[in-house]
């Protein structure tokens, strides 16, 4: 007897609560962190982010997921990406909302300097913060303890003597992190008169923001303006590791400032960790790259390739601090 082909159901597929997707998408932070570090220190950052990206995209469409990229890391500077709106996973499943860059901190792997990680970031569809057209965001991330002490809108030498006393310490105990650019000229001179410490980032303000988040770092706040996917991205691993993020979208002129409002945006207000990831069960995963305080790099040992990495959920709270070691001939990770 013939049978009738059924229409595919379009009833949303409930999660499986206990399923730790962020110990899959690890692999996927792996592989970009693998491959990208290949090119550590030959001085083209394009190099490294089109490896990362190479290799993050069919171990993630190995994933049982159905995710739709919201924040892919490219436009800015016009790298390989990841896209907007590009379907990752095999599609089945409930739908998620995915945050990735597969290297924060491009030019740090291609001069060889510290701090460059490979993230992802992954919540239930909708309940992730787009930022359209804003590029650059004000940020202020800072431990738990002291998330009901401190305004995005006070000097920075009130925040930090309110941290300094929500976690008993003095201003000049203090390691406040700043990406290193121009626009914080004044952030840091009034940081500096405080007599606060500064740990200088060159790039990659999302260890930054979990440093600040994270007890024994030696960073105790982030502060100054960086890129928007990376505030989003920081967001998710905030929602898992505790601590709370303020930001504000930032115009770079007017232009800007008008496609941001045609976009419907306010640019006046904070939104907080949970405006930019709504998500109650959020799903965070972080290699290291290039040698950093937060991750170590990638080693290439005789006969295998070692990888550091954090793998966290928010639902549970469990943070894993994950040491691969990848044969190099056999791993999918080290040859997708
Ligand atoms: P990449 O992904 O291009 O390496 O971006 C690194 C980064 O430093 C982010 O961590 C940060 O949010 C942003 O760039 C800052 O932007 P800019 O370098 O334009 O100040």
């Amino acid at each position: 007897m013939a049978t009738v082909a059924q229409p595919r159901s379009r009833e949303p597929v409930a999660p499986d609560p206990a399923r730790n997707l962020a110990l899959e998408l690890v692999r996927a932070t792996e592989a970009a962190a693998i491959n990208c570090s290949r090119y550590m220190g030959f001085g083209d950052k394009n190099q490294v982010d089109g490896a990362a990206v190479d290799a993050m995209r069919p171990v993630l469409g190995s994933v049982r997921m159905n995710g739709i990229v919201v924040i892919g890391e490219g436009e800015k500077d016009e790298a390989p990406m990841l896209f907007n709106g590009e379907r990752v996973g095999d599609g089945s499943g409930p739908e998620w909302d995915i945050a990735v860059d597969p290297v924060d901190g491009t030019t740090l792997t291609a001069k060889s300097l510290p701090d460059a990680v490979s993230i992802i970031g992954v919540s239930a569809r909708g309940t992730m913060f787009s930022p359209g057209p804003a590029v650059y965001m004000q940020k202020l991330v800072v431990p738990a303890e002291a998330a009901a002490a401190v305004d995005l809108d006070a000097p920075i030498a009130d925040n930090l003597a309110k941290i300094a006393e929500a976690t008993d310490r003095a201003v000049s105990e203090l390691t406040v992190c700043v990406l290193d650019r121009l626009r914080h000229a004044e952030l840091v001179a009034a940081i500096r008169s405080a007599g606060a410490r500064i740990r200088f980032l060159l790039d990659g303000d999302v260890a930054g923001a979990i440093m600040a988040a994270s007890p024994l770092t030696g960073v105790d706040l982030l502060v100054g303006v960086g890129g928007t996917p990376e505030g989003v991205l920081a967001a998710c691993a905030l929602r898992c590791l505790g601590g709370e993020m303020f930001g504000r979208l930032i115009a770079r002129n007017e232009d800007e400032r008008a496609a941001i409002l045609d976009a419907g945006f306010d640019l006046d207000r904070i939104l907080t960790t949970t405006d930019l990831v709504s998500g109650d069960n959020v799903f965070f995963a972080a290699t290291g790259v290039t040698d950093g305080a937060l991750l170590r790099g990638v080693r290439f040992e005789s006969h295998r390739i070692v990888t550091h990495s954090l793998s966290m959920r928010s639902r549970s709270g469990t943070i894993r601090l994950i040491e691969g070691h990848h044969d190099p001939d056999r791993s999918f990770l080290v040859n997708p």
